[in-house]
C-alpha cells in the first residue's frame, strides 16, 4: 500500500438500517457492529496505522429511546472489559473522548481500568468519542481557558485542552452507512482530512472495506492549501 494514514477516525453508523433490513430489533444490529469494529480496529492496527478513532455514541445520541442507549452502552462495556487484555497484549493504549461521567457505573469502570491498564502502551492508541460531541469539545476547551484566566486563545493551547491533546489531526476520516456528513465528529480536527463515504453499513463493514477506503486515500493529493507541482500545471 503506497501511503498509509497515521490516523484514521471512522464514524460507525449503519447498525439500526441494518438490523431493520433483517427484520431484527436495532440492538442485533449495534452488536454486530461490535464486531465489526474488533476486525477493524485490529486490522488497521496490524496495517501499521497509529492512531484509529471511533465514533461510538454522540451527544446527540442521547435522546435515542433509554432501552437503546443502555444496550449500546453494556455492549461498549463488554468490548472494552474483553479488550483491554488484547490491548494490554498489542500495546494499545486506549484514549476517550467525550464527559463519560454521566454514563452508566459498570461502564465508567471498565474505561478507567482499561484507561490505568494501557496508559504506558506505545504500540498503538484506540481513541473513543463516547457521550463526544465536537461542539461539546471546543466550548469545554474554552471555558477552560476562560476558568484560567486567558483573554486571548491561540491554537497550541486551545489544541492541549481538546480530547485529542497531544494525537495528530485524522488523515483520513471513514463514514458507512450512505449519510453524508460528520454528524458532529471531530470537528475542529477535521479541518484538513481526507473524507471517505460507502453506502456499506457498519456491520458489513471489513478488511475489504477498509482496504478500499485506504486505497482511496492513497489516491489523494493533500494540498493544505498550497499550490503543488501537480496543481501548477
Ligand atoms: C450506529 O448506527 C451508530 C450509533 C449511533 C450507535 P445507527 O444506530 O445510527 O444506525 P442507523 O443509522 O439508524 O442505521
Ligand atoms: C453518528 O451517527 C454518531 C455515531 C456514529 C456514534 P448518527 O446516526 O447519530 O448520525 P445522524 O443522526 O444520522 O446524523
Ligand atoms: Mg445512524
Amino acid at each position: 500500500m503506497s501511503k498509509l494514514p497515521e490516523h484514521i477516525a471512522i464514524i460507525m453508523d449503519g447498525n439500526g438500517r441494518w438490523a431493520s433490513a433483517r427484520l431484527m430489533p436495532r440492538s442485533y444490529g449495534h452488536s454486530q457492529g461490535v464486531k465489526a469494529l474488533d476486525v477493524t480496529l485490529r486490522y488497521a492496527f496490524s496495517l501499521g496505522i497509529r492512531i484509529v478513532s471511533v465514533y461510538a455514541f454522540s451527544t446527540e445520541n442521547r435522546s435515542r429511546p433509554r432501552a437503546e442507549t443502555e444496550r449500546l452502552f453494556a455492549l461498549l462495556r463488554e468490548y472494552i472489559d474483553e479488550y483491554s487484555d488484547k490491548m494490554q497484549t498489542e500495546k494499545i493504549k486506549l484514549n476517550i473522548m467525550g464527559d463519560i461521567s454521566k454514563l452508566p457505573a459498570d461502564l465508567q469502570t471498565a474505561v478507567s481500568k482499561a484507561l490505568k491498564l494501557t496508559a504506558n502502551n506505545t504500540g498503538g492508541i484506540f481513541n473513543i468519542g463516547l457521550n463526544y460531541g465536537g461542539r461539546d469539545e471546543i466550548l469545554r476547551a474554552v471555558n477552560k481557558l476562560l476558568a484560567a484566566g486567558n483573554k486571548n486563545i491561540n491554537a497550541d493551547e486551545f489544541e492541549k485542552e481538546l480530547y485529542t491533546a497531544g494525537l495528530p489531526d485524522p488523515d483520513l476520516i471513514i463514514r458507512p452507512g450512505g449519510e453524508l456528513r460528520l454528524s458532529n465528529f471531530m470537528l475542529w480536527q477535521a479541518a484538513y482530512s481526507e473524507l471517505y463515504f460507502t453506502d456499506v453499513l457498519w456491520p458489513d463493514f471489513d478488511k475489504a472495506e477498509l482496504q478500499k477506503a485506504l486505497q482511496e486515500y492513497g489516491k489523494r493529493e493533500r494540498r493544505f492549501g498550497k499550490v503543488t507541482e501537480k496543481n501548477e500545471k
